[in-house]
């Protein structure tokens, strides 16, 4: 039996959109941030999560194990938009590109035609234990419940933190012995059918004082050219004279069509 197959007979875990839940919105503040390395909590861009919660709740998710009192062992983010293009020619600023293009055609009101993953977080007493590709598998059933057969992501290639040197473009095409993507959480995705469209060179660009990621990383930048900080899958970019360190990050398109 497949993974998909597996959800689909005996899914472990309940569903709740923030429609259903009281302050899902209240929960992800706590059970998001330590999930990530605090330079990647400030993309400007990402304060649009918190329109995701009150404008789109039925598209934000959190997964709960009854079996553990009601422990939520998983949050996800989705938001739908309306492409008109071929999925092979999504823009190359994904994750930034998506959150905001769908904040903007639900402002218009325009109609959407797939729905796009934004972020999926497994706190760290549940890691490891498989929780991620029934998430993954969840928020793609709900798009589908919600008329949205196809889903997107600007999947953040985790592992790649660990060869923050390699082209983005090489490191997509690192494969296992049995020819599945040498990145794990690209794995996951592809073991649930998705394939890989394409890196997206400029997901995300987070960017801020010398101070400011001295504080983030708990580093020093004497000095300006580029630098690799724990967690960081490019080096960053540091301009001592301009008072300014900017990180690029890049992810990769993948599609569950
Ligand atoms: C990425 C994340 C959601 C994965 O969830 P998880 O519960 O830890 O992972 P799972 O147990 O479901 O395993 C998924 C795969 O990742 C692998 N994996 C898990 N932890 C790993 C680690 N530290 N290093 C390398 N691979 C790892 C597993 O082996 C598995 O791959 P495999 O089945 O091919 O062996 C979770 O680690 C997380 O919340 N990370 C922080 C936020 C984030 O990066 N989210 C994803 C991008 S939006």
């Amino acid at each position: 039996m497949t993974e998909e197959s597996e959800f689909m007979t005996s899914p472990r875990f309940r569903v709740v959109t923030g429609v259903e839940h009281p302050d899902l919105h209240g929960l992800s503040r706590e059970i998001i941030p330590p999930a990530w390395p605090e330079f990647m909590l400030h993309d400007p861009v990402g304060q649009g999560l918190d329109d995701c919660y009150s404008k789109l709740p039925q598209y934000q998710l959190a997964l709960v194990d009854d079996a553990a009192d009601g422990a939520v062992v998983a949050m996800a983010n989705s938001i739908p938009i309306l492409w008109q293009g071929d999925i092979d020619d999504l823009p190359d600023d994904g994750w930034d590109w998506a959150l905001t293009r769908g904040l903007e055609d639900l402002a218009a009101g325009r109609k959407p035609n797939l729905l796009c993953a934004l972020q999926i977080v497994v706190p760290r007493q549940f890691k490891g234990m498989k929780v991620s590709p029934e998430t993954v598998w969840a928020m793609r059933e709900n798009g589908r419940k919600h008329g949205l057969p196809q889903m997107v992501a600007p999947v953040r290639p985790n592992l790649k933190s660990s060869y923050p040197l390699t082209p983005i473009d090489n490191y997509v095409k690192w494969t296992t012995a049995e020819g599945m993507p040498f990145d794990p959480w690209m794995r996951v995705h592809a073991r649930l059918g998705a394939r890989i469209v394409k890196p997206c060179h400029h997901a995300m660009r987070i960017e801020g004082t010398i101070a400011e990621w001295e504080s983030w990383t708990g580093l020093r930048f004497p000095e300006s050219g580029q630098f690799v900080i724990p967690g960081a899958l490019n080096p960053i970019e540091v301009d001592v004279k301009a008072n300014l360190a900017v990180y690029i990050e890049p992810n990769v398109w993948m599609h569950h069509g």
